[in-house]
């Protein structure tokens, strides 16, 4: 099991006692110094607080959109990650940091084809510790509300971060970080901009008999369907609800290709996420005007209680296809 450690609260603590001491020998008056986190506010010993005004100090890594969500994406990195990326190293030395906010979206009212940030809807860390977060490859996941609380219960949290780190597992190439510095400038004019890095996530699939999905899914899958393409490797086992919306994409993509329910889903959580075509309604026009597929999506969305998950149905029309 994963040992969940807050040795950031305890160093506060000495190293307020130390400067406390310091401080009234040299007769010097100070100012408050900033309360260490309590314990309910972490996540493996990470709170928000000590990150703060990381999106003013750290380096704009990248910015990321998902289309069927409208959430956008930024990625922030301190330092020592920088330094990392820069070199295009995948071995990120220990007190490396990334941040990712999730914002929502929403069209401008004053021009609605473009669309302006609405609301963080969540901070995630990824903090470097070889030692400490040995289980999860050398990186600490934490993820917090808005409001900077963590998203998750503390009894929650270990199986949180195995979550995370199945999921960055696919970009271990990286050094488990799937964002890159964003190409902003071209060196000279007639030049082209180059291509984004390839896809990030490559999941692997296989067709397997409906019958086999654990009943929840079975459940929501389209009438009469005899086989699906199943997620399979680490992801099966270490998922957590945001993994569903993760792998929507991914799942819309294998739909359409393999012209096959594509599904994950875990037996142990009852969470799942299935991407079909339409059967009511293949064809669609998607944004511009371009012939597209009609998909859609059921999948367990939030925390539910006893395995009870909501469920969430969507609709999207996939261009390009
Ligand atoms: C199902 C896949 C998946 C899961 C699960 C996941 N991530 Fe990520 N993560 C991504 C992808 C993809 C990106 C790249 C940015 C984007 O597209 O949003 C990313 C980016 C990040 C970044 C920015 C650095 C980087 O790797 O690009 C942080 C920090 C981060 N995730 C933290 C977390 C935390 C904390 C959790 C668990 C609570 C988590 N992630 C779970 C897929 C995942």
């Amino acid at each position: 099991m994963l040992k969940v450690y807050f040795p950031h609260a305890k160093i506060a603590a000495t190293a307020f006692v130390m400067c406390l001491a310091v401080l009234c020998l040299a007769g010097k008056s100070f100012s408050e110094p900033p309360a260490a986190a309590p314990a309910a506010d972490t996540m493996n010993g990470y709170s928000m607080a000590q990150f703060r005004d990381f999106e003013k100090n750290w380096h704009l890594v990248t910015t990321r959109f998902r289309k069927d969500t409208g959430e956008m994406r930024i990625t922030y990195a301190n330092d020592i990650a920088w330094a990392a990326l820069q070199k295009h190293s995948a071995d990120y030395p220990d007190g490396a940091v990334f941040a990712k906010i999730g914002l929502m979206t929403q069209d401008d009212p004053a021009f609605t084809s473009s669309a302006v940030p609405s609301g963080a809807r969540r901070y995630q860390f990824m903090v470097r510790d070889h030692k400490k977060h040995a289980e999860t490859r050398g990186w600490g996941y934490a993820i917090f509300t808005p409001a900077g609380k963590p998203t998750y219960k503390k009894e929650d949290q270990d199986v949180q971060s195995l979550a995370c780190s199945a999921c960055h597992d696919l970009v271990s190439d990286r050094g488990y970080v799937f964002s890159q510095p964003m190409i902003l400038a071209v060196a000279k004019e007639g030049d082209v901009m180059p291509a984004a890095p390839a896809p990030a996530l490559q999941v692997s699939f296989t067709t397997d008999d409906g019958a086999t999905l654990p009943q929840a899914a079975q459940k929501n899958l389209p009438a009469n369907t005899a086989k699906v393409r199943r997620v399979h490797g680490p992801f099966e086992k270490h998922v957590f609800p945001g993994t569903m919306g993760e792998i929507r994409p991914t799942l819309i993509k294998e739909a359409i290709t393999a012209r096959l329910p594509a599904v994950l889903a875990d037996d142990a959580s009852a969470l799942f996420a299935i991407a079909y075509i339409n059967p009511d309604k293949a064809e669609c026009t998607a944004a511009g005007g371009k012939k597209g597929v009609s998909v859609i999506t059921v999948s367990t969305a939030g925390q539910g209680t006893d395995n009870n998950h909501m469920i969430k149905k969507m609709e999207y029309c996939e261009a390009g296809y």
